[in-house]
């Protein structure tokens, strides 16, 4: 409070200074006249860097300033703050914080100390002062204020009367802290009671996925999104840029990366986002198969089938079958193959060796994870060897059937995949 009045004061004594000075000008040297600074209007630098403000001046030197042995303050503008003079020089109070100084009886602003230096001799009128470690709070505007031992008192500011502008500091820094922030929102109706992975990273399919991304530097920042080193969303100028996933897919998981750029250089940040999903099915197949006679042949020619959920199959009795049941999930599934008896096998391959007709009936494979499942059936007939059989069970998709030839090495795998037109050439099947 009291130092907004002092400084309300200051203004309207200066007020009436200057209506003085037009009133009189011409008639008397007085007030400005005479008093002129020569500096950059504004400058540049960079945070950490050093700064280095060429300066001159003159002041009026009439009879009574002649030889006057004066000294030179800097001083930051800056509303509400004031700086009142001590020892000797008895100066009163000015606007701002005094940064340097030619004074040794003056006390610096804190956060200028060591770093501010009044490097020119304010007796050959330079001014010049330099910035040191240049800090994101140096920025602002300067003013330059002269005192001697005769009584000469004067700022070159404006709210002093003084017209030039004050030398304006800007600060400007490289990108720094970028970050990104992860925000998932579960597509999922609150409650349920399904188990999730509680890494903020970690989204399931189909849930919204906001990432936001702020970095600080001056000047402005561009702000970019790159995924896996795709660009994506909308570049941004500012200090932050978000992208949204509405709906996430497997296609949303990779890695994100957000870059900020300015023309003191680039800084990068990225996550990776992971996308669970239940299972779903990815290989259902017979994978090896291996005829009955000679037993397990190692280099016996590999036959792959496909296999429809559902499918019935047809072996030969002795045959030997391997099936495969696989599912992608993630976090990955587990697989469980049931045979016929319920037994449980918890393996992707399921061997079946020396097949007879006991071996006969469902099999079912059972993939889980903790968002879900997915099962795989499949029905398996034995066909007795001997004497051939003319009897099928319906509706039968796949029939594996081996030949031997002549030479057992150069042996022929026929598989045949009936259509349904076939099956109506076929005899009632036993239930
Ligand atoms: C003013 O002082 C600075 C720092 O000592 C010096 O570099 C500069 O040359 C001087 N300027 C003039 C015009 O003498
Ligand atoms: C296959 O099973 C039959 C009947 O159980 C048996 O006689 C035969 O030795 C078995 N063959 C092999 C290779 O294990
Ligand atoms: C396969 O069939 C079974 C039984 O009909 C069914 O429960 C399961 O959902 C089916 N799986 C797939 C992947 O279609």
């Amino acid at each position: 409070m009291a130092s907004y009045r002092r400084s309300a004061i200051w203004a309207n004594l200066m007020k009436l200074t200057m209506l003085t000075a037009c009133f009189c000008k011409g008639i008397e040297s007085n007030g400005i006249v005479g008093f002129t600074l020569t500096a950059p209007a504004s400058l540049s630098v960079r945070r950490g860097h050093c700064l280095h403000i060429p300066c001159q001046f003159t002041y009026r030197s009439d009879s009574s300033s002649m030889n006057e042995d004066f000294s030179a303050y800097w001083l930051k503008d800056q509303e509400g703050a004031e700086y009142c003079f001590q020892g000797a020089i008895s100066g009163g109070c000015v606007q701002g914080l005094l940064v340097a100084t030619s004074d040794d009886a003056q006390r610096v602003e804190r956060s200028a100390e060591n770093r501010f230096f009044l490097t020119g001799n304010p007796n050959k009128g330079n001014c010049s002062f330099i910035i040191t470690e240049a800090q994101l709070e140096d920025e602002g505007s300067y003013y330059f204020r002269i005192m001697g031992d005769k009584g000469l008192k004067f700022s070159y500011s404006t709210t002093y009367g003084y017209t030039s502008p004050h030398v304006s500091v800007t600060v400007s820094e490289g990108p720094q802290d970028v970050k990104i922030k992860v925000v998932i929102i579960n597509s999922q109706t609150p409650g349920s009671s399904r188990k999730r992975d509680l890494g903020a990273k970690v989204a399931l399919e189909g849930d919204t996925v906001r990432l936001l991304c702020t970095a600080k530097g001056r000047p402005s920042l561009t702000l970019t999104w790159k995924k896996d080193k795709e660009s994506i969303g909308i570049p941004k100028q500012g200090n932050e840029n978000a992208y949204e996933i509405s709906s996430a897919t497997l296609k949303d998981a990779g890695k994100y990366k957000c870059q900020a750029e300015n023309d003191f250089g680039s800084a990068t940040e990225t996550i990776h986002l992971i996308v669970q999903y239940p299972p779903r099915f990815a290989t259902f197949s017979i994978s090896q198969i291996f005829e009955r006679d000679p037993p397990l042949i190692q280099d016996f020619p590999r036959v792959t089938v496909s296999l429809v959920n559902g499918s019935r199959l047809v072996v030969q009795e002795g045959d030997s079958l391997q099936l495969l049941c696989k599912a992608d999930g993630n976090p990955p599934a587990t697989t469980v193959w049931i045979n016929p008896m319920l037994e449980k096998l918890t393996d992707e391959r399921l061997e079946l060796v020396n097949l007879t007709a006991k071996d006969e009936g469902q099999y079912l494979c059972q993939t889980d994870n903790f968002l879900g499942s997915a099962q795989g059936m499949l029905m398996l007939f034995v066909e007795s060897s001997g004497a051939p059989k003319m009897i099928l069970p319906a509706n039968v998709d796949i029939i594996l059937l081996f030949q031997l030839g002549i030479n057992k090495m150069s042996c022929c795998i026929c598989v045949i995949i009936l259509c349904n037109c076939w099956n109506l050439n076929r005899r009632k099947a036993p239930k």
